[in-house]
């Protein structure tokens, strides 16, 4: 049977409960699908501070390094904010495995189920038909740019952020990015700041390119702060949005709002092998966490995303995606973006009925 080994690593705040409620449906969903996972949890973020002293301790990074895919929660929170920056979960655990792994390519897929209309802000007839995919490099950038860092100065302290981005950088993503749009409505719009900032003159000049590789693609350029505008005027006008990694992290979070909660938001990275690292776009929630009320849409779908571009398990993923749409046409949601008192449902109920609804689907077939 094939095998496929999956690190776990849960981290803090909501990243435990949506990850232990998630478990079971992925291996359901394996056993129904003829083939076998192995987790492997490991200890990272906050929760591994505690225990060992470091972030991202060794022992994780072999585990990862073991494994097919590292299917993540996520980490980070108030209690380590006082710790120095570098040594912070975010910047010493998610951000190194990201580079560690070469995940360059980050894909964020946003649609409104035609069920959870209601729950967008926006209008019905705004939200509706809204269907599009944040492609957002992931390895470079403002994130990862040298210099970086703080300085003593005559004049006080001064702190450095560097946007630099490499040729081969924004070829690589950019190919990704194609690749989807030939997959999906074939049209490919890239948000930069190209009126100011010189790292988006050369991402307009190298995604052309790019282009002329992808004649069925229709490439569009879109600035920034347009693009925040038309994603809650137009959302429905994108297919598939490329862009650099801090304008990713932004859009994609705001996109999250249009379907209603950042707790729907899957998220893939990936790069140039079928090893990847699988989490929801959103962070440990700790305004929600350990009240067993968090969404965990963004954390099942992200296991989709898993057995879709890590193991070639399309079916079993789309079987996943099928499963919790049904049970949002059922009516139950999580406080969230739940609309009417009696479907109200803890994270354990909503991620049990999406196992029940896989398992009813799988006998009807
Ligand atoms: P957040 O994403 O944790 O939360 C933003 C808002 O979205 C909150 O109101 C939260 O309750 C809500 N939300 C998020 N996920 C939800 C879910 N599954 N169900 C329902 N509601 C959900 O962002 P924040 O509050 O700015 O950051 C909190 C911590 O998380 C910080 O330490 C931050 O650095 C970290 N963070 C980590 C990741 C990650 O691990 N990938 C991502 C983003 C933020
Ligand atoms: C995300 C998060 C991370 C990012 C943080 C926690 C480092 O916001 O995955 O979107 O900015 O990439
Ligand atoms: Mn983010």
């Amino acid at each position: 049977m094939k095998t496929y080994r999956v690190a776990v690593l849960s981290g803090d705040g909501i990243g435990p409960e949506l990850v232990r409620a998630t478990i079971p449906i992925l291996r359901l969903a394996s056993h129904l699908y003829g083939f076998e996972l192995i987790f492997e949890e490991a200890l990272v973020g906050g929760t591994a501070i505690e225990a060992t002293g470091k972030a991202l301790p060794l022992e994780t990074l072999e585990i990862c390094k073991r494994s097919q895919a590292i299917f993540f929660g996520a980490v980070g929170g108030k209690q380590w904010d006082s710790l120095p920056p570098e040594k912070q979960p975010e910047r010493a655990a998610l951000l190194p495995l990201r580079k560690t792994f070469s995940l360059f390519a980050n894909l964020r897929p946003v649609s409104c189920y035609p069920e959870l209309l209601d729950a967008s802000p926006l209008k019905p007839q705004i939200a509706s038909g809204v269907d599009l995919i944040i492609v957002r490099e992931l390895t470079g950038g403002i994130y990862f740019g040298q210099p970086k860092g703080k300085i003593y100065t005559e004049q006080g302290e001064k702190a450095i952020d560097t946007l630099v981005y490499e040729t081969s950088e924004i070829e690589r993503v950019s190919a990704v990015a194609f690749e989807i749009a030939l997959r999906r409505r074939k049209k490919l719009t890239l948000v930069d700041k190209a009126n100011v900032l010189e790292s988006s003159v050369l991402w307009r000049k190298t995604v052309k390119e790019i282009a002329k590789n992808y004649p069925d693609v229709q490439l569009n350029f879109m600035y920034v702060d347009n693009a925040a505008l038309q994603l809650v005027l137009k959302p429905a006008q994108f297919d598939v949005i490329l862009c650099e990694n801090l304008f990713g992290d932004i859009l994609s979070d705001e996109a999250a709002g249009i379907a209603g909660s950042l707790g729907l938001l899957a998220s893939a990275s990936i790069g140039s092998t079928k090893f990847g690292l699988y989490e929801p776009a959103g962070g440990s929630a700790p305004d929600i966490a350990g009240k067993n009320i968090a969404n965990p849409i963004a954390q099942i779908l992200s296991g989709a995303l898993m057995f879709e571009y890590s193991f070639q398990e399309e079916e079993a993923a789309q079987a996943i995606r099928t499963a919790v749409g049904d049970v949002l046409k059922e009516g139950y949601r999580t406080a969230d973006i739940a609309q009417d008192p009696s479907y109200i449902c803890t994270t354990e109920q909503f991620a049990d009925k999406v196992a029940q609804k896989l398992e009813e689907n799988f006998k009807s077939k």
